[in-house]
């Protein structure tokens, strides 16, 4: 193990895509297209932990938070766009560690881009970015365990369900369960 030096994690150039998604960084003038995303009730469920419910100035400071985070070297947040640059969603890298060349990856869609294999491709596209480019040896992905569909998008791309940690995160309705994921090097489907 070697000392930790901070770098900003690059954004993959060009960007990653397999014909039918494209992952890019998100930009500054789609605070709103977020803000939209986030009055989803699916969305604010599964993906927002907080009590107070979004408003348009935390998603914006959370885009400044993803840039101070990919800046400091440890986060990548990405839009999933269609071929003409229309937002399906969004797939992060985040928890990077070098020393131990692991990290986490997450995941959401907008309301009309589910239902057509989009996160799974998105996930297989960063996720094999993520193991090759930066020399991963395990890729970590929890949800929580009603999430059915969240679940059969890990599966789908090669993940191996590891197990239940109880109790494991702090929740606005209580704390949360979580089943913890991972792929390792060749894993990846
Ligand atoms: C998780 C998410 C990204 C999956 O999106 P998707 O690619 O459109 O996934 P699909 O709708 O195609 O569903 C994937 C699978 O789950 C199944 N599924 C979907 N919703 C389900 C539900 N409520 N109950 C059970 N199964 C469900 C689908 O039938 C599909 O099964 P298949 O593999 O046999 O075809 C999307 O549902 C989403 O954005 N959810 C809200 C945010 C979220 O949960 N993020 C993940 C946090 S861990």
């Amino acid at each position: 193990m070697s000392e930790q030096t901070v770098s900003p994690l690059a954004f993959p150039e060009p960007p990653l895509s397999d014909g039918v998604i494209m992952l890019r960084p998100w930009r500054r003038e789609e605070d709103g297209v977020r803000y939209e995303a986030f009055t989803d009730p699916v969305i604010v469920e599964t993906s927002w932990p907080w009590s107070e419910p979004p408003t348009p100035e935390k998603i914006a400071s959370a885009f400044d938070r993803h840039e101070r985070d990919r800046l400091a070297g440890h986060e990548l947040n990405l839009a999933i766009t269609d071929p003409d640059d229309a937002v399906l969603g969004s797939m992060c890298l985040y928890n990077l560690d070098r020393d131990h060349a692991t990290a986490s990856i997450g995941y959401w869609l907008t309301r009309a881009a589910r239902g057509h294999g989009y996160a799974t491709r998105a996930l297989r596209l960063l996720g094999g970015w993520a193991m090759a480019e930066l020399g991963l040896a395990r890729l970590q992905l929890t949800c929580d365990p009603r999430n059915e569909a969240s679940q059969r998008v890990a599966e789908r791309c090669g993940f191996v369900r590891e197990g239940l940690l109880r109790s494991q995160y702090a929740w606005k309705d209580g704390r949360r369960d979580t089943l913890v994921f991972s792929v390792l090097p060749g894993e990846l489907v």
